[in-house]
């Protein structure tokens, strides 16, 4: 099986203390905490499965009962069982998410900031994350992310000089008959962003 080139990555980032970065801080995580914690209120939502939990930021602010996080990296430095904040119940898993399975169906699956980091040559893998995403969600599922089928977004991955690439997931998304698209904040949200995010609920 081909290595991953995030789990290198982050894990090195993590290992340095570097976090999730600025997606995770300030304006950003107090925006992503809201829209989810209003989402979990108003659907009743009592547990969530997270691909891509990362630095715990967003996770610890989340109010909710039981929280499942998944990464290809180790994060649990971030994680102080004695910390008396978020979700009542916090369990972290260290893996791949096209070889994960899940232990049961989730009300809520969420993927936040992740999307992008998966490469250009990963685009198997992209299939397969998004696959047992669909697999884990019992009712819905949260992406924020660049929308990968804006005009803007394209133009502006044509002239990328990073390995990171807009990552066709909305294409794939579309490609599935199980879940389908009922809001999203797009050309909302905090000024100056083009990421966004997008609500899908099993049809
Ligand atoms: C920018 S951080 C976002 C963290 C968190 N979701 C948030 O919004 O603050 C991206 C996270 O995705 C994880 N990740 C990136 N690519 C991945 C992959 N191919 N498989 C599993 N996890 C991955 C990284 O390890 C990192 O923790």
């Amino acid at each position: 099986m081909k290595e991953l080139f995030s789990i290198s990555y982050w894990t090195k980032r993590y290992n340095r203390n570097g976090g999730s970065g600025d997606g995770s801080r300030g304006p950003w995580l107090e925006y992503k905490a809201n829209y989810l914690n209003e989402f979990i209120k108003n659907n009743k939502i009592s547990n969530v499965l997270d691909f891509g939990s990362g630095d715990l930021y967003v996770a610890k602010k989340l109010e909710i009962d039981e929280y499942t996080g998944l990464d290809c990296a180790d994060s649990s430095k971030y994680y102080d069982e004695k910390e008396p904040v978020g979700p009542k119940l916090l369990s972290l898993h260290q893996t791949r998410f096209d070889t994960f399975v899940p232990d049961k169906q989730y009300d809520l699956v969420t993927c936040l900031d992740v999307f992008y980091h998966i490469m250009d040559d990963e685009g198997e893998y992209l299939k397969a994350m998004i696959q047992t995403m669909f697999d884990s969600a019992r009712e819905y599922i949260i992406v924020y992310s660049l929308d990968s089928e804006s005009e803007q977004v394209k133009k502006q991955f044509e002239t990328r000089i990073s390995h990171t690439f807009n990552s066709p997931w909305r294409e794939i998304f579309r490609e599935h008959d199980d879940f389908e698209l009922v809001s999203t904040d797009e050309g909302k949200g905090l000024p100056g962003n083009n990421t966004y995010f997008f609500v899908f609920k099993r049809k």
